[in-house]
């Protein structure tokens, strides 16, 4: 009787079901009135005292172990909905949705390209910077209204030290420090990257948004080569017919500096509701490397020259796509992006 008690033992520990009748057989074959168990249980009187012990607990683990794994197998096929009734598994399936580059995704790879085709290779830094790279290297005076509380996200303030005080970045050009500080020129590579101002979130201001910053350091250069590069490139990123104009302006790290406008791209320069009137849309700053910048950086002022520029991905993807509200760029409404599907 142990030996059969055995047998059925590993049986039932190995059984299987495919589905539903085949479990209710398994039933009926042990658990049931006629049931192998059963049967051994209307044995059981014939077992001898002596061993009435022994068979006994053998055969009250064989019936648990039956009803455990029969429990088991039923709990499984009445999880799974076999059914397929009603369906027709012929008809296509759902058309699997698949995402869309982000607008500023794409203005950045085509601006990206642009100058990759004019030899600027990519370099990147730190979100999270040190005043050094971000300011003090970069002709930041100490009392510089751009290192105040209104601009600046602070990590770690040095009451006593400010060029100790961690920062966001909030302009990318502390890349363009990094790049300095390492390699001797030629220099020539674009900064993208994202930057932090702590400003009012508002349709035209965000606490976040990404610039492409470009540099060249060699020798000779000049504000000419400066002017053909970003001609070249509104150009290219605007149509062959745009124009550009540069006006003066002021940057700690760039001498002289500039401004630059391209003909508005939707009257043609003729003037319109876009462009004020004006016939012109301000694009980005630029402007020759301040030489303190480049010898703060270590490198040697009197030998080589630069030209910097930097330029908001936002601004110009609002051009582009016309983005009346920035803020439509971090909110990640689907019906926005899907706008974007035939971009690349
Ligand atoms: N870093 C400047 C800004 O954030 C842009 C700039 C870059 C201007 C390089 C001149 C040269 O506004």
């Amino acid at each position: 009787m142990l030996a059969k008690i055995e047998e059925l033992l590993q049986e039932v520990n190995s059984m299987t079901a495919r589905n539903a009748e085949e479990l209710e057989a398994l039933r009926i074959k042990y658990l049931s009135k006629k049931g192998a168990i059963n049967a051994l249980m209307a044995d059981f009187r014939n077992v001898p005292a002596d061993q009435k012990k022994e068979v006994g607990m053998k055969l009250n683990e064989l019936k648990n172990l039956a009803q455990e794994r029969i429990a088991a197998l039923k709990e499984m096929f009445d999880n799974q909905d076999n059914s397929t009734e009603g369906l027709d598994l012929s008809r296509t399936a759902y058309p699997i949705d698949l995402g869309t580059r982000h607008p500023l995704s794409i203005v950045k790879n085509e601006i990206i390209d642009i100058f990759g085709r004019m030899g600027f290779s990519i370099a990147e830094g730190p979100e999270v910077e040190d005043d050094l790279h971000v300011f003090t290297m970069l002709n930041f005076a100490a009392d510089h209204p751009a290192r105040d509380m209104q601009d600046t996200f602070f990590v770690e303030s040095n009451t006593e030290d400010v060029t100790k005080n961690i920062i966001l970045r909030t302009h990318t050009s502390s890349v363009q420090a990094r790049v300095m500080e390492k390699t001797q020129p030629p220099i020539r590579v674009i900064c993208p990257g994202r930057v932090y101002r702590n400003e009012a979130i508002s349709y035209r201001a965000h606490c976040f948004f990404h610039q492409i910053e470009g540099l060249y350091v060699d020798k000779n250069v000049s504000f000419t080569d400066l002017k053909q590069v970003l001609l070249q490139f509104a150009q290219e990123m605007f149509g062959p017919q745009t124009k550009i104009r540069l006006r003066p302006s002021y940057f700690p790290f760039t001498e002289p500096s500039a401004e630059m406008d391209i003909s508005c791209h939707i009257c043609g320069g003729e003037g319109c509701p876009f462009c004020k009137y004006t016939g012109w849309v301000e694009i980005l700053g630029c402007g020759m490397v301040d030489p303190a910048v480049l010898d703060a950086c270590g490198i040697d002022s009197k030998i080589y020259s630069g030209y910097a520029f930097g330029l908001g991905v936002e601004r110009i993807t609002n051009l582009k796509y016309k983005v009346k509200d920035l803020r439509m760029f971090s909110e990640n409404d689907t019906r926005f992006l899907k706008e974007f599907e035939s971009a690349y």
